[in-house]
């Protein structure tokens, strides 16, 4: 658990008593007893407060707010407020702001806009972050801490350029190394020295395209980011070792978001003790991709319960369309993250703002001042609900048999790559992948190539166009061990420079594969082929169509399972297996409609023993959590109609609301239930 003094759901959200007096904080109090609030985060952006100039720091107003809360049994999550530096601060040392992708130097404003190379911010955070901690060390309420807030902040300043100097020549050593690793004898780029390195923006090197930034030399914007990914991260480590020395036992953590593509959360989640994200879907989004996030984010930390640190409790300000969560959905949403892996449910806001650009944004006490709202019962509603569920959630764990490699430097590669094709999105593709699964109701873990795949039967890496040292060794133990491994066309292509391994992709993957491909074909979006199979290989079809790239294939060992159905290529492979070891290897070689998808996760899911008892439907999640002696099943209705299933002759209780339930579970639209077994 988070905290050993809060063996329960945490259950609250940011709180900005700053914007408002004290009588107002002091009625807020009854809210929060109302809505059944046990936890506020707090103070998030209030550096220009806590600090009016350099040599002046003022608490007294935080310690008051700090005692009303004691007062009323709110514990907090203490947030550093370094996100936002003050004003003066960026006047007296310019250097602190940043200069963007276009090389334009800003001026004060909006949040999150600091060089993360700047000495001075480094220092200024670090102080305060250490006043902080020692103001508060004793505070008893504290159950985490929170440093800055979703850091977003990359820079093109000399300074920053600067350090990408010196990164490089930390990386690379020599000037040579770095000519070979960003191939630049590519358009006469050849450096001579460290110093000729120019950071790549708008300036030099990038430009935004269609949808995405573009770069003439992938290897050194990939290079740019983990830099700045890392550059962001010390700044996170600063506050953090810091707080560290000063409350060894309190758990620290920053608020992530999800498939956020600046920051390797991966190697970020090395250095938090806790992974807590920021999770707002919009009206329309699929379940199933806010599930893979809330998957990605329990992964990160192998497995370890996560906080889900903000979810509106109706609606946002910042999207197209902010449409207000429907009756229910909130709660629904709210167990959605419990039931796969998290053990808080912490909402952005707790009082709504009266001015700035949040002032539409969802939040527990509304402009109306009062409890009698929709949002403030939903809410209240649910705190009584987790609070009645005491500690039988907390620390339980998720276990899957299922993992899809996730890696942040593949999707900058994959999606700085000039070619094959502009609909190639990472993610989507992701996306496509664990719906398979998530819809059979099926766990799955996110992991690193790197990581350890021992104990799980089935892992994908769909796109894994980067081959980094090691990834294909640990791929290739796995699967001669036993396992089932699944990849696809644009896979094993480069090095972690991106640089092209040549002799034939997959590369290193090839044997393992028994294949080589020759060239992939991009489909305009108006064009199509179809995987037509040769075999009947239950549950699937005969035919699928696919779209994007077709890869054109030369079998060496493995078997083809579908042909292509037209074009050139009409009757070469397009799917293909091959035996490994004591596993098995299959190749996927174009981009297959969502039905081949989903019936070819159905015969892997039979084959590997993973399906449930409970029989799937669409639009019902089910999850499981397992405590020591006890597992939870939690089902999740998120379509607009009752629905029945069909229990696996078990007998459960809904914990819920304490039904007895056997053969069948009817749930209402919208509804939750979770279920534990009371037969052992
Ligand atoms: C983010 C931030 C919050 C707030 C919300 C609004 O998640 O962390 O401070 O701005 O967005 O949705
Ligand atoms: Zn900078």
């Amino acid at each position: 658990m988070i905290s050993k003094k809060t063996p329960f759901i945490l259950y609250g959200g940011d709180y900005n008593p700053d914007q408002w007096s004290k009588e107002t904080v002091i009625e807020d109090m009854k809210f929060f007893k109302l809505a059944n609030i046990n936890t506020v985060t707090l103070p998030v952006f209030s550096w220009a407060l806590l600090q009016p100039n350099e040599d002046t720091y003022n608490f007294e107003w935080l310690d008051d707010i700090l005692e009303i809360l004691k007062e009323n049994n709110i514990y907090v999550c203490m947030a550093t407020s370094t996100a936002v530096q003050p004003n003066w601060m960026s006047k007296k040392y310019p250097e602190i702001l940043p200069v963007d992708f276009e090389g334009r130097k800003r001026k004060f404003g909006g949040r999150v806009k600091f060089c993360p190379n700047s000495e001075k911010y480094r220092e200024l955070s670090v102080n305060l972050a250490t006043k902080l901690a020692e103001r508060y060390k004793d505070y008893p309420n504290i159950i985490a801490w929170h440093i800055g807030n979703e850091y977003d902040n990359y820079c093109y300043c000399d300074h920053c350029e600067n350090k990408f100097k010196e990164w490089a020549k930390k990386k690379y050593k020599t000037i040579e190394k770095v000519n070979k690793a960003w191939n630049m004898n590519f358009w006469g780029h050849t450096l001579y020295s460290f110093d000729e390195i120019i950071a790549p923006s708008g300036l030099s090197e990038m430009w935004y395209g269609y949808d995405k930034q573009c770069t003439n030399f992938q290897g050194i914007a990939i290079d740019y980011n983990r830099f700045m990914s890392d550059s962001i991260l010390e700044c996170y480590l600063g506050e953090y070792t810091a707080i560290k020395a000063i409350t060894p036992d309190i758990e620290i953590t920053t608020n992530l978001m999800g498939t956020f593509k600046p920051l390797d959360y991966f190697k970020w989640a090395k250095h938090m003790d806790v992974i807590s994200w920021d999770n707002y879907p919009g009206l329309n989004d699929d379940p199933s991709d806010t599930s893979l996030r809330h998957d990605l984010m329990r992964s990160l930390k192998n497995g370890k319960p996560f906080m889900l640190m903000e979810q509106t409790p109706n609606q946002q300000n910042w999207q197209p369309y902010n449409s207000v969560k429907r009756p229910g959905v909130m709660r629904l949403w709210s167990y959605q993250a419990v039931a796969h892996g998290a053990d808080t449910v912490m909402f952005f806001q707790m009082r709504q703002s009266i001015g700035a650009c949040e002032k539409y944004h969802g939040a527990v006490i509304s402009h109306a001042g009062h409890e009698n709202t929709r949002t403030f019962r939903e809410c209240s509603e649910l705190g009584e609900e987790l609070k009645a569920l005491g500690d039988t959630i907390i620390d339980s764990k998720y276990n899957a048999k299922v993992a899809i490699i996730f890696d942040w430097d593949n999707w900058w590669a994959v999606e700085f790559s000039s070619g094959p094709s502009i609909s190639l999105k990472y993610v989507e593709q992701i996306e496509r992948y664990y719906k398979a699964f998530h819809n059979l109701n099926i766990a799955v873990d996110f992991v690193e190539p790197t990581g350890d795949l021992s104990k799980y039967s089935i892992v994908l890496a769909p796109v894994l166009y980067m081959l980094k040292e090691d990834a294909a060794d640990n791929i290739k133990n796995f699967v001669s061990n036993g396992g089932t491994f699944i990849t696809t066309y644009f896979s094993g292509y480069v090095n972690e420079n991106d640089l092209v391994s040549l002799g034939g992709y997959p590369a290193e993957l090839r044997d393992m594969l028994g294949l080589w491909v020759e060239e992939i074909d991009a489909l305009p979006p108006d064009m199509n082929n179809s995987i037509n199979f040769i075999y009947k290989l239950n549950p699937m079809k005969d035919n699928y169509t696919c779209n994007m790239v077709c890869d054109i294939i030369n079998l060496e060992g493995a078997e083809a399972l579908a042909v292509y159905g037209s074009d050139f290529y009409k009757d070469k492979p397009v799917f293909t297996y091959n035996k490994y070891g004591d596993g098995l290897a299959y190749y996927i070689g174009s981009n297959p409609e969502q039905a081949f998808l989903n019936d070819f996760a159905l015969r892997l899911a039979k084959e590997n023993n993973l399906l449930l008892g409970i029989e799937p439907k669409e639009c019902v999640e089910i999850t499981q959590r397992n405590k020591d002696n006890y597992s939870l099943t939690f089902v999740l209705n998120h379509n607009n109609d009752d629905v029945t299933l069909k229990l696996d002759n078990k007998n459960y209780i809904n914990i819920l609301n304490n039904a007895t339930i056997k053969e069948n579970l009817t749930i209402k639209a919208k509804d939750v239930a979770i279920l534990k077994s009371i037969d052992n």
